[in-house]
């Protein structure tokens, strides 16, 4: 059965770590709509220049531009068998519209990263990426190059604390209202985010075994 899920959690708790690493595994797409902008922002689009500003202030980009983005990749054949939605949905009327446009496909399984604030502050303010492979790194003393690939690290402008604080203000206000969305569908999980990377992930397959057993 395809698995059609949404790694849900506030930002830095871990949603692009491991909805890579779930996307790998099951050899399904990850859709991370926060990805898709940055790309647009780095190519220069219309899009790419409407969502900089917006990005660069920790606001949310409007529901209309998101749903329009997320139904075209939706509709993309890859995602037949499954795919894992990261950054998305982030208000109701966003998750309001997912629920359309999965009407008559596999039904949507929900997991939610739990961690708490102080620790997503710490997480993304010493977040670095690669700026030759991409890779997502914490900074530690001294490190200034990729492990990976030995080129230079950067830092996401929206990573500065002033906006970090700006996105988990927003988080709280427009994105924590999903989990009352979600939390009564049987389908939906909480996991601790909070614990070390390789646990979170066992948990997380854990809990897709889980709602599978359950709901199958
Ligand atoms: P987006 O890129 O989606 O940012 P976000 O949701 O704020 O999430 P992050 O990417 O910051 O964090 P993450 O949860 O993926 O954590 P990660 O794995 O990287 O969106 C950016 C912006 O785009 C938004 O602010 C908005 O403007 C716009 N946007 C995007 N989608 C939108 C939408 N649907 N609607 C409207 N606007 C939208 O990990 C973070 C750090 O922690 C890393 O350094 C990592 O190595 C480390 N880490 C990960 N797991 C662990 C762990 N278990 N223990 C310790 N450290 C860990």
């Amino acid at each position: 059965m395809a698995i059609n899920l949404v790694m849900f959690g506030p930002p830095g708790a871990g949603k692009g770590t491991q909805a890579s690493r779930l996307a790998a595994e099951r050899g399904i797409p990850q859709i991370s709509t926060g990805d898709i902008l940055r790309e647009a922002v780095q190519s220069g689009t219309e899009l790419g220049r409407r969502a900089q500003a917006v990005m660069d202030a920790g606001e949310l980009v409007s529901d209309d531009i998101m749903v329009g983005i997320v139904r075209e990749r939706l509709g993309r054949a890859d995602t037949a068998a499954g795919f894992v939605l990261d950054g998305f949905p982030r208000t109701v009327a966003q998750a309001t519209a997912l629920d359309g446009i999965l009407d008559g496909r596999t039904a949507l399984m929900v997991l939610e990263l739990a961690v708490p604030d102080q620790e997503l502050m710490e997480r993304l303010t010493r977040r670095r990426v690669c700026a030759g492979c991409g890779a997502i790194v914490a900074s530690g003393e001294g490190v200034e190059t990729c492990e990976r690939c030995g080129a230079g690290l950067t830092q996401r402008s929206d990573d500065r604390p002033d906006v970090v604080r700006e996105r988990l203000r927003v988080y709280h206000q427009q994105t924590s209202p999903l989990v009352a969305f979600y939390r009564t569908r049987p389908r939906f999980r909480e996991i601790d985010g909070s614990q070390p990377p390789d646990v979170v992930a066992a948990a997380v397959r854990q809990a897709i075994d889980a709602v599978d057993g359950a709901t199958s």
